[in-house]
């Protein structure tokens, strides 16, 4: 099983490329089964991406990648669709159940396997089927499969979601896409990956308008032939190399951004003392060696998010006093926080809060990454603790960061993997 291992205290210079992002890519992959000929550009190639591309696939659709150029050509020409999404391709990534949507609005009819829960939490898939339903499905759970049907097809309606959830929004979007007549979404996500799916179903032909937390989708559309769509940056990424700045930067530069969908994370960090310089598209961040503390809760879009929280945590361990995390979004998301105590960190978790004491002086350890974010906030430590940092399992961080060890070695950091 590949490792990384990091020498810590390196000041690290340079400018990193952000990737495109794999929250928004992921839902536009699963919209592909709306279009006929898509030309994606801006994709990541990390391994959930691969993993719906092969659902994609399963389902019949045809791909074509271009690694070097970072595109992917997506046909969609077979009469005879698999409107099937089996356990083996959900289970490794939750995202699959966006399949859901597309494949119940065009064809009337999918299987889709239960994604299950996961680490980070128990994660249900209630409130996309809330809104299938309501969009007139008939549904069925049974041997771990969600069996949806629509003879009729879907019909537009008013939905109104009880709590805010970024899949189901996706799943709703995609649904009413194709269901006749008009389709109010309230209360939905409006996270800026969202934002990226409608604009591209808007170029695929579809005339879709958000307000607020409103979204509005009119079904009755034909759909283009062609097009082309660019996915944006991955602010999650930007964020985790945000804080590498803060922690160990004498000057690193991201570029590949806009910097007006990313304020909640650059106010955070200015908050704490670090210093960033912005344009429009790129950012400048240098070390602060006096960081302040600051009290952060997660939130859905604008608020703070919770993949970024794993990350700032690191930065808070060498801010002066005690800062506090609250997570609102997910019940079990602090599981790095043992191996982070094992490496010296004063973390205490009562309630969904993590008091972190600062500044701490972190010591090279062996650690475990237990899930995605867990797995790079891990890295961010290795990279300021004395010695050695071994960080196992380390194929949950090639899930979502793309060329992680490449990106940190050109700024000078001394990470390899075993
Ligand atoms: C997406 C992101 C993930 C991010 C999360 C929150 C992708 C591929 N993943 O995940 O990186 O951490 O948003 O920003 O974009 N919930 C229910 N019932 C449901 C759906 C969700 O109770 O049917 C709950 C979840 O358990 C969680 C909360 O709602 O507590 C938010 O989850 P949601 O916004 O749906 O996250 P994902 O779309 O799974």
């Amino acid at each position: 099983m590949e490792k990384l291992l990091i020498k810590g205290k390196q000041e690290l210079s340079g400018t990193i490329s952000i990737s495109g992002s794999k929250n928004a890519t992921l839902p536009i992959l699963a919209a592909s089964i709306l279009g006929n000929k898509i030309k994606l550009s801006n994709v990541p190639f990390v391994k959930d991406i691969y993993t719906m591309l092969e659902l994609l696939k399963f389902i019949g659709l045809k791909i074509k990648l271009d690694k070097k150029n970072k595109t992917i050509e997506i046909l969609n020409k077979k009469k005879e669709i698999n409107t099937l999404a089996p356990y083996k391709l959900v289970k490794t990534m939750r995202a699959g159940v966006l399949v859901l949507g597309p494949l119940l609005t065009k064809f009337n009819k999918a299987k889709v396997s239960l994604p299950g829960g996961c680490a980070i939490g128990s994660r249900p898939v209630d409130l996309h089927l809330f809104a299938l339903k309501k969009l007139g499905a008939n549904i069925k759970i049974k041997n771990g499969y969600i069996f949806a049907e629509a003879r009729q097809g879907l019909k537009g309606t008013k939905i109104k979601f009880p709590t805010i959830s970024v899949g189901a929004t996706e799943n709703a979007i995609l649904a009413a896409f194709g269901a006749k007549g008009k389709t109010v979404l309230l209360n939905c996500a409006i996270e800026p990956e969202i934002k990226d799916l409608i604009s591209f179903l808007n170029k695929l032909g579809g005339k879709i308008k958000i307000k607020g937390r409103k979204v509005e989708v009119n079904g009755n559309i034909s759909i283009r032939k062609k097009i082309n769509h660019k996915v944006i940056f991955d602010r999650i990424e930007a964020g985790t190399y945000l804080v590498a700045g803060a922690l160990v930067g004498k000057k690193i530069v991201l570029k590949g951004i806009n910097t007006s969908v990313f304020k909640c994370e650059i106010d955070t960090l200015k908050k704490m003392g670090v210093k960033i310089l912005k344009t429009k598209n790129s950012i400048s961040v240098f070390k602060n060696l006096k960081l302040k503390r600051v009290n952060i809760a997660t939130k859905p879009y604008p608020g703070f998010p919770t993949d970024l929280q794993a990350q700032l945590m690191i930065l808070m361990t060498q801010a002066q006093g005690k800062s506090k995390i609250k997570e609102n979004i997910f019940e079990n998301r602090f599981m790095h926080v043992p191996e982070l105590k094992r490496m010296g960190a004063k973390i205490e978790i009562k309630n969904k809060i993590a008091h972190i004491s600062g500044p701490t002086k972190l010591n090279g350890a062996e650690v475990m990454a237990t899930d995605l974010r867990a797995s790079v906030s891990l890295v961010l430590a290795g990279l300021i603790a004395d010695n050695r940092t071994i960080i196992n399992r380390i194929y949950h961080l090639d899930r979502g960061y793309e060329s992680l060890e490449k990106k940190l070695k050109n700024c000078q950091a001394k990470i390899k993997r075993l």
